[in-house]
């Protein structure tokens, strides 16, 4: 790591956020390019730039700079470099490898959890210990250790038997969930988890920027009850104590249509959740937002950041399937077009200790407009996806008012963008119902072309089951 900053040196830090500051987003999806449009706009904001972001942000007007996001004390030098007075961090990863602990060791300012409390992300037994703890309704569990394996019958039969959930502990890409129907998928999994150790590369990257995680501890993975519902994502901003709740938004995670096909990194997001009420809502604070942050403290791991509760609704009841430590994507670039309000304050009140002030000060304003964000996806994606397509019809959409393009895997090629990913592109749009805003969302999709593109026409429709 670069030299630590003497105190003299170290950026003035503002209790209330009225001047405006140089910020960085880190990370190079749709979720940071949303980020970072909305941060960009803040009266509070003087410059902006994405690290590394991508070429299709660059051509949508916003500054990105290269840097290995792995490599933290590269990143603390380039936010040095551009004179950066505040970083906000976008991808677990990052957070769970103790991006924020390194850079506020180096005097910087960051928005996001420190290492210990992303572990709510990255480590499911300690989430679930956290619950458990706080008494936060989730679904009946066991964790497993390798040693355990050959007892998974009977933790499946002392849990209701199959089908059943086994989850990985650590991050995994998205891939460390199994919903197993019988016996012989059970054991398959416990085998690529324990045996064949598949997601544990994926831990082992993800740790490698930080100092204190040399030695990958044994994998451990949890058993637990199938839960039925609707699924919905809640954030909050918090500071440890205080909360701001946001909008609540719905993810589609299949590939098709209908809810069908393999699970993916999300293809398309919706807000508000119309089947959720305000009094529900007030329940899902008080039961699963607020419990959880006076366990953390206790277990000395106060969080501060963006907390994610991904839920599974039934009627009046509810559960925590997961939470994450981060915003999430798609739901922020279905969440963050529809506040009206400043959010720069609020993420860099809680990153400098003074949230509660510039809350107040500045507190949340929503439109009353639903928002319809709509992903496109490769040919291929998500077990191979197709790359190297020219994309055509963006630039008509960046220039104009309407539906807004957020851009994830593409580069730029030949004067113009290619496709580099899966994900390619989404597309938000607002409109006075959820079937306005779609219904718009698909006539900018409609603009838009590369080979092989694919993208879901019923996001936040009855069809899709919200
Ligand atoms: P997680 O990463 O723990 O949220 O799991 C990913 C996805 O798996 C969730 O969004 C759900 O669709 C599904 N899932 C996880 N846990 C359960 C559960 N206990 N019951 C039903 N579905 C689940
Ligand atoms: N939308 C799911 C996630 O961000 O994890």
């Amino acid at each position: 790591m670069p030299r630590e900053l003497k105190k003299t040196e170290r950026p003035e830090r503002q209790e209330l956020l009225t001047k405006p500051i140089r910020v960085a987003v880190l990370g190079s999806g749709a979720r940071e390019h949303a980020l970072a449009a909305k941060l960009v706009a803040s009266p509070c904001c003087r410059e902006l730039v994405v690290l590394p972001g991508n070429e299709g942000m660059a051509r949508a007007g916003l500054k990105t700079a290269p840097v290995d996001l792995k490599d933290h004390a590269a990143v603390a030098a380039k936010l040095r470099e551009l004179d950066i007075e505040f970083a906000v961090i976008g991808p677990d990863d990052l957070l769970a490898a103790g991006l924020v602990d390194d850079l506020e060791a180096e005097g910087l300012l960051a928005f996001g959890p420190k290492r210990a409390a992303a572990r709510i992300e990255s480590s499911k037994a300690f989430a679930k210990e956290m619950m458990e703890a706080a008494g936060i309704p989730t679904a009946r569990h066991v964790v497993l250790k390798a040693d355990d394996a050959p007892k998974l019958e009977q933790v499946v039969e002392s849990l209701g038997g199959y089908p059943i959930v086994m989850k990985y502990d650590g991050l995994a890409l998205g891939k460390g969930v199994r919903i197993c129907v019988d016996a012989r998928e059970g054991a398959e999994f416990v085998k690529e988890v324990f045996e064949d150790k598949i997601f544990e590369r994926v831990g082992r990257s993800e740790a490698s920027g930080s100092k204190d995680t040399k030695k990958t501890p044994p994998p451990l993975m949890v058993v637990e009850q199938l839960l039925s519902g609707h699924e919905v994502s809640v954030f909050a901003l918090t500071d440890g104590k205080r909360l701001a709740v946001l909008e609540p938004s719905c993810d589609h995670k299949r590939l098709g249509e209908g809810n069908v096909g393999p699970n993916t990194g999300g293809m398309g997001a919706y807000s508000p959740v119309p089947w959720l009420g305000a009094e529900q809502l007030a329940e899902i604070v008080e039961k699963v937002f607020a419990p959880l942050l006076t366990a953390m403290r206790e277990a000395k791991s106060s969080f501060k950041g963006l907390l994610y509760a991904g839920l599974m609704v039934r009627g009046r009841d509810f559960w925590v399937l997961e939470y994450n430590a981060r915003f999430g994507d798609p739901e922020t670039q279905a969440i963050l077009p529809r506040l009206e309000s400043d959010l720069l304050p609020l993420l860099y009140g809680i990153a400098n200790g003074c949230f509660e002030r510039n809350l107040d000060a500045n507190p949340m304003r929503w439109s009353s407009n639903a928002c319809v964000n709509v992903v496109a996806a490769s040919r291929g994606y998500p077990e191979a996806p197709e790359t190297g397509m020219k994309i055509e019809g963006v630039d008509d959409l960046l220039l104009a008012k309407g539906p807004r393009v957020y851009f994830a895997g593409v580069k730029a090629r030949e004067g113009g963008l290619v496709t580099s990913g899966g994900r390619v592109l989404g597309v938000s749009a607002l409109g006075e119902s959820l079937d306005a805003a779609r219904s718009d969302a698909m006539a900018a999709l409609e603009k838009i072309r590369f080979e092989g593109m694919k993208f879901r026409r019923d996001v936040g429709s009855v069809r899709a089951n919200y």
